[in-house]
This record gives C-alpha cells, sequence and structure tokens, in this order.
C-alpha cells in the first residue's frame, strides 16, 4: 500500500515543450504475459515500469518465468513454453491492476495448479463476472466472492477447456484477451462478439508471436493448440498518459507541446477525435510503425475549446481518457454532453461520480447522469478535491491548475505510481507547478 500523498497545485498558465510520456500500460501487460509463455527469449523495450505492469511481472517471476530488468524499462524475458509455468508460493497480489487481474484470469484458468489472485480495496470491488462467468462456460473452475469480485480462487480444471462463442454485453478488452488467452489452451475455436471494437494490441501482438488469429473490428478469434514463438516488442509511448497533456494544452490559450513517439492504434485515438471535436489545434505528425503498432507525435498548441456531444463508438475508443475530457469540458465554452459511457462506473473508481463531484468542488456545473454527465464550461476557482486513489482522476484534476484561479489541493494521488512514474516530474518540466505532499487521509 503506497504511502497516502496529496498534490498541492499552483494555477499557472502555461504548458509548452517535447515530451516523451512512459510505455503504454496494456501493451505492457502483454508483452510479459506473451513473451512468458513463448519459446525462446523476448527482449522488451520501453516497458512501463508502473506498479500495474511491475504486478504482472512480478507475477509471472512467482509462476518460474526467469524475468532479467536492465534499468527501468528494459525486459528480458525467458519464455517457458505454453506448460512450462509452475504453482506460485503464495496468491498472486495484483495490487490495483484490473488488467493483470483479468486477463491472468483466462491465462491460468486452463492451468493444471492452483492459484489465488488478489489485490487492493480498489480492484477487489470491480466486477469480475465478466470474465468468470464465459470462463466457466469454457469448463474453467473459477471461485469469485458473493458479489462476483475477487479474490478469485482459480482450480486446475477437471478436464481441457474447450472453445465457445462469446457475445459480450460491454466492448472490454480485458473481457476479451481473457478469452483469447484461455482459448489458446482450449480445444476448437474460441470466439468473442462485442457491441465496439476494443483495443485490440492482444490480437496484434499474438500474430506477432507467431499466433493465427482472426481480428476484426468487433470479432476476435483463436483455434486452440497453437504455441508462441518468442518476438522483441518495442512499447510505444502511452496515448492514455499523453492524454492529461492534450487536454491540459489545448484548454490552455498560449500552450505548446509535442508529444512524441504515442501509440496511435485506432482503438485508442478517440481522445483526439474527442478534443478535434471540441475544436483544439492538434496535429499529429511523423506517422510510423512501431513493433506492429502505429505511433507518431502529436502537435498540440492551446485555444479555446467548445462544449461537444460525445457518445456511440468513440467512447470505447477513449475509454480512459474521460477524467482528462472531462476537465477539457469544464474548460470549454458551453455544454458538454457525454453519453454511452456506464463503463467509467467500474473502473478503478466511479469515474463519473468522482470527476462530476470535483468538478463541482471547483465551482463548475455538472451533472451525472448513470452512462455519463452534463458539463457546463466556466470559471476553475480552485479548492479542495479528492482522487479517491484513482491515477487518472489525479492526474486529470492536476491538470485543472492550468486554468484554476486558486490552488488546487488534491487528495490520494499515490496511484499515480500504478501508471505514470514520473508524472509530477514531468508536469513541472512542461510548466504546472505541482508539490507532493504527506496527505492527511481526510476527506474533503
Ligand atoms: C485495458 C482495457 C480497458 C481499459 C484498461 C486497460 C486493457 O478496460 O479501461 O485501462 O489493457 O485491456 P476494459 O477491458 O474493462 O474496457
Amino acid at each position: 500500500m503506497p504511502a497516502d500523498v496529496d498534490y498541492l497545485c499552483q494555477p499557472v498558465r502555461s504548458l509548452s515543450g517535447n515530451l516523451r510520456v512512459p510505455g503504454d500500460k496494456s501493451i505492457s501487460h502483454r508483452a510479459v504475459m506473451l513473451a512468458a509463455l513463448a519459446e525462446g527469449d523476448t527482449r522488451i523495450t520501453g516497458f512501463l515500469p508502473g506498479e500495474d505492469c511491475l504486478a504482472t511481472m512480478h507475477a509471472f517471476a512467482a509462476m518460474g518465468v526467469p524475468i532479467e530488468r536492465s534499468g527501468d524499462t528494459e525486459l528480458r524475458v525467458t519464455g517457458v513454453g505454453m506448460h512450462g509455468l509452475r504453482a506460485p508460493a503464495a496468491p498472486i497480489d495484483l495490487g490495483n491492476s484490473g488488467t493483470s487481474m483479468r486477463l491472468l484470469a483466462g491465462l491460468l484458468a486452463p492451468q493444471d495448479f492452483a492459484v489465488t489472485l488478489t489485490g487492493d480495496e480498489s480492484l477487489t470491488r470491480r466486477p469480475m463476472r465478466r470474465v468468470t462467468d464465459p470462463l466457466a462456460q469454457m469448463g474453467a473452475s473459477i471461485r469469485t466472492s458473493e458479489s462476483g469480485t475477487a479474490p478469485l480462487e482459480l482450480l486446475p480444471p477437471t478436464a481441457p477447456l474447450h472453445g465457445i462463442a462469446f457475445e459480450s454485453p460491454v466492448a472490454s478488452a480485458q473481457v476479451k484477451s481473457a478469452l483469447l488467452l484461455a482459448g489458446l489452451y482450449a480445444k476448437g475455436r474460441t470466439e468473442v462478439r462485442e457491441p465496439q471494437a476494443s483495443r485490440d494490441h492482444t490480437e496484434r501482438m499474438l500474430a506477432a508471436f507467431g499466433v493465427t488469429v482472426t481480428a476484426q473490428p468487433g470479432l476476435a478469434a483463436v483455434e486452440g493448440g497453437q504455441s508462441l514463438r518468442a518476438a522483441d516488442v518495442e512499447v510505444p509511448a502511452d496515448i492514455s498518459s499523453a492524454a492529461f497533456f492534450l487536454a491540459g494544452a489545448a484548454m490552455t490559450p498560449g500552450a505548446d507541446i509535442l508529444l512524441e513517439t504515442v501509440g496511435l492504434n485506432p482503438t485508442r485515438t478517440g481522445v483526439i477525435d474527442i478534443l478535434q471535436a471540441m475544436g483544439a489545434d492538434l496535429v499529429v505528425q511523423n506517422e510510423r510503425q512501431l513493433g506492429g503498432e502505429p505511433v507518431g507525435d502529436i502537435r498540440v498548441r492551446g485555444g479555446k475549446l467548445r462544449g461537444a456531444e460525445i457518445a456511440g463508438e468513440v467512447v470505447a475508443r477513449a475509454i480512459d481518457e474521460f477524467p482528462a475530457i472531462f476537465v477539457a469540458a469544464a474548460c470549454a465554452t458551453g455544454e458538454t454532453v457525454i453519453r454511452d459511457a456506464a463503463e467509467l462506473r467500474v473502473k478503478e473508481s466511479d469515474r463519473i461520480g468522482v470527476m462530476v463531484q470535483a468538478l463541482r468542488s471547483l465551482g463548475i456545473s455538472a451533472v451525472a447522469a448513470e452512462d455519463g454527465a452534463r458539463i457546463l464550461g466556466g470559471r476553475i476557482h480552485g479548492g479542495v478535491v479528492d482522487a479517491h486513489g484513482d491515477h487518472r482522476v489525479a492526474m486529470s484534476l492536476a491538470m485543472a491548475s492550468l486554468r484554476a484561479e486558486q490552488p488546487i489541493r488534491i487528495r490520494d494521488c499515490a496511484n499515480v505510481q500504478t501508471s505514470f512514474p514520473g508524472f509530477r516530474e514531468l508536469a513541472c518540466d512542461a510548466g504546472l507547478e505541482i508539490r507532493a505532499v504527506p496527505g492527511s487521509g481526510e476527506r474533503p
């Protein structure tokens, strides 16, 4: 449990420079997982050394996978093959990481050993039946709490898993990936359909590791019984971490930033489309490929934003960026309406409830709906707000200091380390003034 930290943010008016944010969280998790199951050695560069991805790394080390780390961001993983994992000596603690827990549920359900997956207060509140129910249909044996949450107790299946055709009620890359990973061990074909296309990093990386995989928007499938061949992975910068700076610069007149080598997978670029629809001066330059994923540099010059309607397919492509979008909406002229985003209620915090409450504390008129919110742009006064231990809420609210009239104190920010080590330092280099102070733990 990290020590309690508050951020004290002074009102500032500038954001500038060339910035490189850390490696993509989704890709870093998957790189360790697939490398562990592969035949041969995989070198991973640009790995995100955030607590979430380190939790995945420690999980595989605990299951006998040799992992050598050089510097912060480079790993060499010696794959143990599809059947080489060993029972860990103790339950695996995945901290705050939903991706680790859901993908590992799929990857470990077919193994011939028992394992328990647990996590922190936030992770043990999040819904797990969305993965455990379809895995049970495949023949897995997984126990959850009464309310369908972790700890997850996985027992070796009584018979080999079998493929299913699953129609997911939610667009979730974690559900899709869990089933594809289980499907590699299953008899026959495992197929997942979803209502909107979720991120497809698993499908791309499986292909790079030599697996035959069907990947179309809204549909992914694998045949069981395939093996993986080690393949080096270069991880691009995380567009979800870039998003704080994209929104911060777009809403700050005079700001000018260039974010370098950002992952531009089309299933992840909704934040660019949304900020452009709000009138942001944002251009993508120097587009190229990095290890099977598109990347580019993003230049943003600050100006005036206007409110927008945000709904439909773009929501899944921007799902992690909504805290930053809420802040941009608070700084825009007119009203922003967000719909079709009920998934925000079950992220690291209830991001609709938490963001609406925080914006209101800062003097903004905002109303929550079950699947979104209405936010009327206005003056940000400053004050005390609570990130509720949610990394993306904390970083988004720090960006509000670019338009605040008074200082903002943000409670409960220690979990920024889960996805963005060095956030405060990078933000301060670019012009923000954020001090980390011991948290009092009190709620505002
Ligand atoms: C992720 C998928 C998304 C996203 C999360 C990372 C992944 O979650 O919000 O931060 O790496 O697969 P869902 O699958 O719940 O939509």
